[in-house]
Protein backbone atom coordinates (compact mmCIF):
# COMPACT_ATOMS: atom_id res chain seq x y z
CA UNK A 1 0.00 0.00 0.00
CA UNK A 2 1.44 3.46 -0.96
CA UNK A 3 1.95 5.64 2.20
CA UNK A 4 -0.55 8.86 2.56
CA UNK A 5 0.17 12.09 2.34
CA UNK A 6 -1.28 13.32 5.29
CA UNK A 7 -2.48 17.45 5.71
CA UNK A 8 -4.09 19.72 7.59
CA UNK A 9 -8.27 18.62 7.27
CA UNK A 10 -10.44 21.11 5.27
CA UNK A 11 -13.38 20.64 7.33
CA UNK A 12 -16.98 22.56 6.66
CA UNK A 13 -15.66 24.70 4.18
CA UNK A 14 -15.57 27.53 6.91
CA UNK A 15 -14.50 30.94 5.66
CA UNK A 16 -14.32 30.25 2.10
CA UNK A 17 -16.17 32.09 -0.37
CA UNK A 18 -18.66 30.10 -2.35
CA UNK A 19 -20.17 32.67 -4.62
CA UNK A 20 -21.19 36.54 -5.28
CA UNK A 21 -24.94 37.30 -4.27
CA UNK A 22 -26.54 40.65 -3.60
CA UNK A 23 -29.60 38.95 -1.44
CA UNK A 24 -28.42 39.04 1.86
CA UNK A 25 -25.13 39.87 4.30
CA UNK A 26 -24.45 38.49 7.23
CA UNK A 27 -21.91 40.55 9.34
CA UNK A 28 -20.84 38.02 11.58
CA UNK A 29 -17.93 40.22 13.23
CA UNK A 30 -20.48 43.09 13.87
CA UNK A 31 -23.81 40.76 14.32
CA UNK A 32 -25.46 42.54 11.62
CA UNK A 33 -27.82 40.90 9.02
CA UNK A 34 -28.90 43.10 5.49
CA UNK A 35 -31.51 42.10 2.97
CA UNK A 36 -30.89 43.58 -0.22
CA UNK A 37 -28.83 46.27 1.41
CA UNK A 38 -31.42 47.41 4.22
CA UNK A 39 -29.99 46.63 7.53
CA UNK A 40 -32.30 43.73 9.55
CA UNK A 41 -33.96 46.62 12.02
CA UNK A 42 -34.90 48.64 9.22
CA UNK A 43 -37.26 45.74 8.17
CA UNK A 44 -38.52 44.07 11.24
CA UNK A 45 -41.63 44.70 12.34
CA UNK A 46 -42.15 47.11 9.66
CA UNK A 47 -42.69 45.29 6.35
CA UNK A 48 -44.88 42.33 5.81
CA UNK A 49 -43.96 38.81 4.34
CA UNK A 50 -44.80 39.97 1.37
CA UNK A 51 -42.99 42.73 1.00
CA UNK A 52 -39.75 41.41 1.93
CA UNK A 53 -40.07 38.45 -0.43
CA UNK A 54 -40.65 40.89 -3.37
CA UNK A 55 -37.42 42.79 -2.01
CA UNK A 56 -35.66 39.62 -2.07
CA UNK A 57 -36.67 38.25 -5.60
CA UNK A 58 -37.17 41.70 -7.20
CA UNK A 59 -34.36 43.66 -5.49
CA UNK A 60 -36.36 46.63 -4.37
CA UNK A 61 -39.37 47.52 -1.82
CA UNK A 62 -42.53 47.11 -4.08
CA UNK A 63 -44.65 50.28 -3.86
CA UNK A 64 -48.71 49.93 -3.03
CA UNK A 65 -49.97 48.56 -6.30
CA UNK A 66 -46.94 45.97 -6.67
CA UNK A 67 -47.24 44.82 -3.13
CA UNK A 68 -51.46 44.33 -4.02
CA UNK A 69 -51.05 41.96 -7.18
CA UNK A 70 -47.71 40.25 -5.74
CA UNK A 71 -49.70 39.50 -1.96
CA UNK A 72 -53.03 38.23 -4.00
CA UNK A 73 -50.97 36.14 -6.66
CA UNK A 74 -49.86 34.79 -3.52
CA UNK A 75 -52.65 34.09 -1.26
CA UNK A 76 -54.57 32.31 -4.80
CA UNK A 77 -51.50 30.12 -4.96
CA UNK A 78 -52.10 28.94 -1.75
CA UNK A 79 -54.06 25.74 -2.46
CA UNK A 80 -52.84 22.07 -3.11
CA UNK A 81 -53.56 19.41 -5.96
CA UNK A 82 -55.85 16.48 -4.15
CA UNK A 83 -53.37 14.23 -4.68
CA UNK A 84 -50.34 15.64 -2.49
CA UNK A 85 -53.67 15.82 0.21
CA UNK A 86 -53.72 12.32 -0.53
CA UNK A 87 -49.64 11.82 0.18
CA UNK A 88 -49.69 13.47 3.55
CA UNK A 89 -52.63 11.12 4.90
CA UNK A 90 -50.90 8.26 3.55
CA UNK A 91 -48.04 9.02 5.32
CA UNK A 92 -47.15 6.36 8.17
CA UNK A 93 -47.99 7.66 12.11
CA UNK A 94 -44.80 9.67 13.37
CA UNK A 95 -43.66 10.77 9.67
CA UNK A 96 -40.60 13.52 10.76
CA UNK A 97 -43.00 16.53 9.46
CA UNK A 98 -39.82 17.75 8.43
CA UNK A 99 -39.27 14.54 5.68
CA UNK A 100 -43.17 14.62 4.87
CA UNK A 101 -42.93 18.34 3.88
CA UNK A 102 -40.12 17.28 1.71
CA UNK A 103 -41.58 14.20 0.21
CA UNK A 104 -44.62 16.00 -1.03
CA UNK A 105 -42.89 19.35 -2.10
CA UNK A 106 -41.06 17.15 -4.38
CA UNK A 107 -44.54 15.20 -5.48
CA UNK A 108 -45.79 18.91 -6.48
CA UNK A 109 -43.14 19.76 -9.21
CA UNK A 110 -44.97 15.93 -10.96
CA UNK A 111 -48.19 18.11 -10.86
CA UNK A 112 -46.87 21.88 -11.90
CA UNK A 113 -48.03 23.47 -14.76
CA UNK A 114 -44.61 24.54 -15.54
CA UNK A 115 -42.93 21.43 -14.74
CA UNK A 116 -39.89 20.81 -16.40
CA UNK A 117 -39.37 24.10 -17.46
CA UNK A 118 -36.75 26.20 -16.84
CA UNK A 119 -37.94 29.58 -18.54
CA UNK A 120 -37.87 33.07 -16.74
CA UNK A 121 -41.40 33.12 -17.26
CA UNK A 122 -41.93 29.74 -15.36
CA UNK A 123 -39.35 30.38 -12.98
CA UNK A 124 -41.41 33.28 -12.02
CA UNK A 125 -44.60 31.26 -12.13
CA UNK A 126 -42.94 28.00 -10.20
CA UNK A 127 -41.30 31.05 -7.44
CA UNK A 128 -44.87 31.99 -6.53
CA UNK A 129 -46.71 28.60 -6.36
CA UNK A 130 -43.61 26.60 -4.36
CA UNK A 131 -43.23 29.75 -1.95
CA UNK A 132 -47.31 29.72 -1.49
CA UNK A 133 -47.81 25.47 -1.67
CA UNK A 134 -45.04 24.86 0.86
CA UNK A 135 -46.80 26.76 3.67
CA UNK A 136 -50.17 25.20 2.21
CA UNK A 137 -48.13 21.67 2.58
CA UNK A 138 -47.44 22.67 6.22
CA UNK A 139 -51.03 23.69 7.18
CA UNK A 140 -52.64 20.67 5.64
CA UNK A 141 -50.40 18.58 7.75
CA UNK A 142 -51.73 20.10 10.94
CA UNK A 143 -55.23 20.49 10.06
CA UNK A 144 -55.10 16.18 9.24
CA UNK A 145 -53.24 15.60 12.45
CA UNK A 146 -56.16 16.84 14.21
CA UNK A 147 -58.85 15.42 11.92
CA UNK A 148 -59.75 18.32 10.47
CA UNK A 149 -60.29 19.05 6.89
CA UNK A 150 -58.02 21.39 4.85
CA UNK A 151 -58.90 24.96 4.40
CA UNK A 152 -58.38 26.92 1.11
CA UNK A 153 -57.25 30.59 1.69
CA UNK A 154 -58.71 33.56 1.95
CA UNK A 155 -58.72 36.16 -0.62
CA UNK A 156 -59.38 38.98 1.96
CA UNK A 157 -56.16 37.66 3.98
CA UNK A 158 -51.93 38.37 3.90
CA UNK A 159 -49.92 35.55 3.59
CA UNK A 160 -49.08 35.20 7.70
CA UNK A 161 -52.55 35.69 8.27
CA UNK A 162 -53.86 33.09 5.78
CA UNK A 163 -50.78 30.70 7.33
CA UNK A 164 -52.30 30.84 10.71
CA UNK A 165 -56.09 30.69 9.59
CA UNK A 166 -55.28 27.58 7.59
CA UNK A 167 -53.33 25.81 10.14
CA UNK A 168 -55.48 26.12 13.30
CA UNK A 169 -59.08 26.33 11.37
CA UNK A 170 -59.50 29.94 12.91
CA UNK A 171 -59.03 33.52 12.15
CA UNK A 172 -55.94 34.86 13.77
CA UNK A 173 -55.50 37.97 16.22
CA UNK A 174 -54.19 41.23 15.25
CA UNK A 175 -50.84 40.60 17.66
CA UNK A 176 -50.42 36.99 16.60
CA UNK A 177 -50.86 37.60 13.17
CA UNK A 178 -48.20 40.81 13.58
CA UNK A 179 -45.61 38.29 15.74
CA UNK A 180 -46.06 35.56 12.87
CA UNK A 181 -45.06 37.62 9.73
CA UNK A 182 -41.90 39.46 12.05
CA UNK A 183 -40.96 35.90 12.41
CA UNK A 184 -41.09 35.01 8.87
CA UNK A 185 -39.46 37.99 8.01
CA UNK A 186 -36.35 37.14 10.31
CA UNK A 187 -36.12 33.79 8.93
CA UNK A 188 -36.43 34.79 5.25
CA UNK A 189 -32.80 34.66 4.46
CA UNK A 190 -29.13 34.52 5.81
CA UNK A 191 -26.26 34.08 3.22
CA UNK A 192 -25.02 31.40 2.10
CA UNK A 193 -26.29 28.92 4.64
CA UNK A 194 -26.15 25.56 4.12
CA UNK A 195 -29.59 25.14 2.71
CA UNK A 196 -29.70 27.87 0.31
CA UNK A 197 -26.11 26.46 -0.92
CA UNK A 198 -27.36 23.06 -1.35
CA UNK A 199 -30.21 24.43 -3.09
CA UNK A 200 -28.09 26.63 -5.62
CA UNK A 201 -25.90 23.35 -6.33
CA UNK A 202 -28.97 21.78 -7.89
CA UNK A 203 -29.61 24.42 -9.90
CA UNK A 204 -26.83 24.73 -10.73
CA UNK A 205 -27.08 21.79 -13.11
CA UNK A 206 -29.84 23.15 -14.74
CA UNK A 207 -32.42 20.43 -12.56
CA UNK A 208 -35.75 22.77 -11.72
CA UNK A 209 -36.82 25.10 -8.66
CA UNK A 210 -38.50 21.99 -7.08
CA UNK A 211 -35.81 19.83 -7.04
CA UNK A 212 -33.63 22.30 -5.41
CA UNK A 213 -36.14 23.43 -3.26
CA UNK A 214 -36.69 19.34 -2.20
CA UNK A 215 -32.71 19.27 -1.40
CA UNK A 216 -32.78 22.67 0.41
CA UNK A 217 -35.78 21.09 2.76
CA UNK A 218 -33.56 17.99 3.26
CA UNK A 219 -30.45 19.99 4.26
CA UNK A 220 -32.65 22.34 6.79
CA UNK A 221 -33.87 19.52 8.52
CA UNK A 222 -30.67 18.57 10.57
CA UNK A 223 -30.37 19.57 13.82
CA UNK A 224 -27.24 21.16 12.96
CA UNK A 225 -29.40 23.89 11.05
CA UNK A 226 -32.80 24.29 10.96
CA UNK A 227 -33.96 20.97 13.17
CA UNK A 228 -32.57 23.32 16.25
CA UNK A 229 -35.77 25.29 17.31
CA UNK A 230 -37.67 21.76 17.60
CA UNK A 231 -34.89 20.59 19.92
CA UNK A 232 -34.36 24.02 21.77
CA UNK A 233 -38.15 23.41 22.87
CA UNK A 234 -37.29 19.69 24.09
CA UNK A 235 -34.78 20.92 26.35
CA UNK A 236 -36.83 23.33 27.93
CA UNK A 237 -39.39 21.00 28.70
CA UNK A 238 -37.10 18.58 30.22
CA UNK A 239 -35.66 21.36 32.22
CA UNK A 240 -38.96 22.58 33.29
CA UNK A 241 -37.94 24.71 35.69
CA UNK A 242 -35.66 27.35 36.39
CA UNK A 243 -34.08 26.24 39.25
CA UNK A 244 -32.81 23.11 37.04
CA UNK A 245 -30.94 25.01 34.74
CA UNK A 246 -27.50 25.60 36.08
CA UNK A 247 -27.53 22.03 36.89
CA UNK A 248 -28.92 20.48 33.58
CA UNK A 249 -26.75 23.04 31.24
CA UNK A 250 -23.92 22.40 33.47
CA UNK A 251 -24.06 18.87 32.89
CA UNK A 252 -24.30 18.75 29.02
CA UNK A 253 -21.51 20.70 28.71
CA UNK A 254 -18.98 18.87 30.94
CA UNK A 255 -20.09 16.06 29.13
CA UNK A 256 -19.24 17.99 25.50
CA UNK A 257 -22.78 18.25 24.19
CA UNK A 258 -23.92 20.78 22.28
CA UNK A 259 -26.72 23.13 23.44
CA UNK A 260 -29.27 23.73 21.12
CA UNK A 261 -30.13 27.20 19.85
CA UNK A 262 -26.43 28.38 20.83
CA UNK A 263 -23.48 29.37 18.20
CA UNK A 264 -23.37 30.38 15.17
CA UNK A 265 -20.61 29.46 11.88
CA UNK A 266 -20.92 33.70 11.05
CA UNK A 267 -21.66 35.19 14.31
CA UNK A 268 -18.93 35.38 16.76
CA UNK A 269 -21.18 38.43 18.52
CA UNK A 270 -25.42 38.13 19.24
CA UNK A 271 -27.32 37.03 16.45
CA UNK A 272 -29.38 40.40 15.48
CA UNK A 273 -32.45 38.11 14.83
CA UNK A 274 -32.36 36.53 18.22
CA UNK A 275 -32.36 40.12 19.71
CA UNK A 276 -35.98 40.30 18.06
CA UNK A 277 -37.54 37.33 18.91
CA UNK A 278 -36.09 37.42 22.47
CA UNK A 279 -37.95 40.90 22.42
CA UNK A 280 -41.40 39.28 21.13
CA UNK A 281 -41.55 36.26 23.21
CA UNK A 282 -41.13 38.88 26.12
CA UNK A 283 -43.48 40.81 24.96
CA UNK A 284 -46.15 37.10 24.95
CA UNK A 285 -44.86 36.17 28.32
CA UNK A 286 -48.67 36.56 29.53
CA UNK A 287 -49.57 33.47 27.36
CA UNK A 288 -49.76 30.73 29.68
CA UNK A 289 -46.41 28.59 29.99
CA UNK A 290 -44.28 31.31 28.56
CA UNK A 291 -43.24 33.44 31.63
CA UNK A 292 -41.79 30.17 32.67
CA UNK A 293 -40.07 29.23 29.62
CA UNK A 294 -38.95 32.76 29.01
CA UNK A 295 -37.23 32.77 32.42
CA UNK A 296 -35.53 29.08 31.77
CA UNK A 297 -34.48 30.82 28.52
CA UNK A 298 -32.67 34.01 30.30
CA UNK A 299 -31.23 31.59 32.64
CA UNK A 300 -29.49 29.16 30.03
CA UNK A 301 -28.40 32.41 27.90
CA UNK A 302 -26.84 33.66 30.80
CA UNK A 303 -24.77 30.42 31.80
CA UNK A 304 -24.21 29.33 28.19
CA UNK A 305 -22.53 33.01 27.76
CA UNK A 306 -21.01 32.83 30.84
CA UNK A 307 -19.03 29.08 30.63
CA UNK A 308 -18.70 29.02 26.79
CA UNK A 309 -18.58 32.50 25.65
CA UNK A 310 -21.27 31.91 23.40
CA UNK A 311 -24.68 33.53 22.16
CA UNK A 312 -27.75 32.06 21.22
CA UNK A 313 -28.76 31.91 17.61
CA UNK A 314 -31.97 32.56 15.44
CA UNK A 315 -33.44 28.75 17.17
CA UNK A 316 -33.34 29.90 20.76
CA UNK A 317 -36.18 32.26 21.21
CA UNK A 318 -37.90 31.50 18.05
CA UNK A 319 -38.87 27.98 19.82
CA UNK A 320 -40.68 30.05 22.74
CA UNK A 321 -42.20 32.60 20.45
CA UNK A 322 -43.55 29.55 18.30
CA UNK A 323 -44.88 28.09 21.44
CA UNK A 324 -46.60 31.22 22.70
CA UNK A 325 -48.07 31.39 19.19
CA UNK A 326 -49.89 27.68 19.76
CA UNK A 327 -47.59 26.05 16.94
CA UNK A 328 -46.75 22.87 18.70
CA UNK A 329 -43.16 22.16 18.94
CA UNK A 330 -42.60 19.54 15.45
CA UNK A 331 -43.86 22.04 13.70
CA UNK A 332 -41.06 24.81 14.24
CA UNK A 333 -38.49 23.43 11.71
CA UNK A 334 -41.61 23.40 8.95
CA UNK A 335 -42.46 26.63 10.01
CA UNK A 336 -38.61 27.74 9.42
CA UNK A 337 -39.13 26.10 6.09
CA UNK A 338 -42.18 28.45 4.98
CA UNK A 339 -40.41 31.50 5.78
CA UNK A 340 -36.61 30.32 4.35
CA UNK A 341 -37.88 29.43 1.27
CA UNK A 342 -38.03 33.22 -0.04
CA UNK A 343 -34.42 33.37 0.79
CA UNK A 344 -34.27 29.29 -1.01
CA UNK A 345 -35.92 30.80 -4.13
CA UNK A 346 -34.03 34.68 -4.16
CA UNK A 347 -30.84 32.40 -4.58
CA UNK A 348 -32.50 29.70 -7.38
CA UNK A 349 -33.31 33.13 -9.36
CA UNK A 350 -29.84 34.68 -8.95
CA UNK A 351 -28.12 31.06 -9.76
CA UNK A 352 -30.19 30.53 -12.86
CA UNK A 353 -29.64 34.38 -13.87
CA UNK A 354 -26.30 33.74 -14.29
CA UNK A 355 -25.33 30.37 -14.05
CA UNK A 356 -22.47 28.27 -14.07
CA UNK A 357 -21.97 24.22 -12.57
CA UNK A 358 -20.96 24.78 -9.11
CA UNK A 359 -18.65 21.46 -8.91
CA UNK A 360 -15.41 22.74 -6.52
CA UNK A 361 -11.90 20.66 -6.23
CA UNK A 362 -11.16 18.26 -3.30
CA UNK A 363 -7.52 18.14 -1.99
CA UNK A 364 -6.64 14.70 -2.35
CA UNK A 365 -5.01 13.10 0.70
CA UNK A 366 -5.36 9.48 -0.41
CA UNK A 367 -2.83 6.72 -1.54
CA UNK A 368 -1.18 6.30 -4.98
CA UNK A 369 0.06 3.03 -6.62
CA UNK A 370 -2.30 0.37 -5.39
CA UNK A 371 -2.28 -2.82 -6.81
CA UNK A 372 -4.87 -4.74 -8.25
CA UNK A 373 -5.26 -8.26 -6.25
CA UNK A 374 -7.41 -10.49 -7.80
CA UNK A 375 -10.75 -11.72 -5.69
CA UNK A 376 -9.04 -14.94 -4.68
CA UNK A 377 -6.10 -13.83 -3.21
CA UNK A 378 -7.55 -11.42 -1.30
CA UNK A 379 -7.38 -11.54 2.14
C1 LIG B 1 -24.35 26.21 14.60
C2 LIG B 1 -23.13 25.30 14.75
C3 LIG B 1 -23.39 24.01 13.97
C4 LIG B 1 -21.91 26.01 14.19
O1 LIG B 1 -20.92 25.07 14.13
P1 LIG B 1 -19.38 25.35 13.78
O2 LIG B 1 -19.18 26.68 13.19
O3 LIG B 1 -18.94 24.18 13.02
O4 LIG B 1 -18.74 25.41 15.22
P2 LIG B 1 -18.17 24.19 16.03
O5 LIG B 1 -19.21 23.12 16.14
O6 LIG B 1 -16.86 23.80 15.41
O7 LIG B 1 -17.96 24.85 17.44
C5 LIG B 1 -16.84 25.68 17.79
C6 LIG B 1 -16.64 25.59 19.30
O8 LIG B 1 -17.77 26.13 19.98
C7 LIG B 1 -18.45 25.10 20.73
N1 LIG B 1 -19.87 25.22 20.48
C8 LIG B 1 -20.46 25.66 19.34
N2 LIG B 1 -21.78 25.62 19.47
C9 LIG B 1 -22.02 25.15 20.72
C10 LIG B 1 -23.20 24.88 21.41
N3 LIG B 1 -24.39 25.10 20.87
N4 LIG B 1 -23.10 24.41 22.67
C11 LIG B 1 -21.91 24.20 23.24
N5 LIG B 1 -20.74 24.42 22.60
C12 LIG B 1 -20.80 24.90 21.37
C13 LIG B 1 -17.93 23.79 20.18
O9 LIG B 1 -18.01 22.74 21.09
C14 LIG B 1 -16.52 24.14 19.81
O10 LIG B 1 -15.77 24.22 21.00
P3 LIG B 1 -14.28 23.68 21.06
O11 LIG B 1 -13.53 24.55 20.08
O12 LIG B 1 -13.93 23.86 22.48
O13 LIG B 1 -14.34 22.26 20.59
C15 LIG B 1 -22.88 24.98 16.25
O14 LIG B 1 -22.73 26.18 16.98
C16 LIG B 1 -23.98 24.11 16.85
O15 LIG B 1 -23.95 22.89 16.72
N6 LIG B 1 -24.99 24.75 17.54
C17 LIG B 1 -26.10 24.00 18.06
C18 LIG B 1 -27.13 23.72 16.97
C19 LIG B 1 -27.86 24.95 16.54
O16 LIG B 1 -28.34 25.72 17.36
N7 LIG B 1 -27.98 25.10 15.23
C20 LIG B 1 -28.73 26.20 14.63
C21 LIG B 1 -27.81 27.15 13.94
S1 LIG B 1 -28.70 28.58 13.38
Amino acid sequence: MATQKKSPPVRGLEGVVAGDTEISYVDGDNGELYYRGYHLDELAGKVSYEELVYLLWYGKLPNKKELEAFASFLTNNMKLPPEIVEIIQLAPPRTNLMTLLRTCQSALGMFDPDGGKISEEANNRKSVRILAQNAAIVAAIHRLEVGEKVLSPSAKMGFAENFLYMFFGRKPNKLDVQVFDCLLVLHADHGLAASSFAARVTVSTLAGMHSAITTALATLKGRLHGGANTRVMQMLEEIDSPTSVKKYISTMLSDGKKVMGFGHRMYKVEDPRSRHLRKYSQKLVSRPGVANLYEISQRIEKQVMQEKGIFPNIDFYSATVQHALGIPKEYFTCIFAVARTAGWIAHIREQFADNRLIRPTSRYIGGYGNKFVPIDKRE
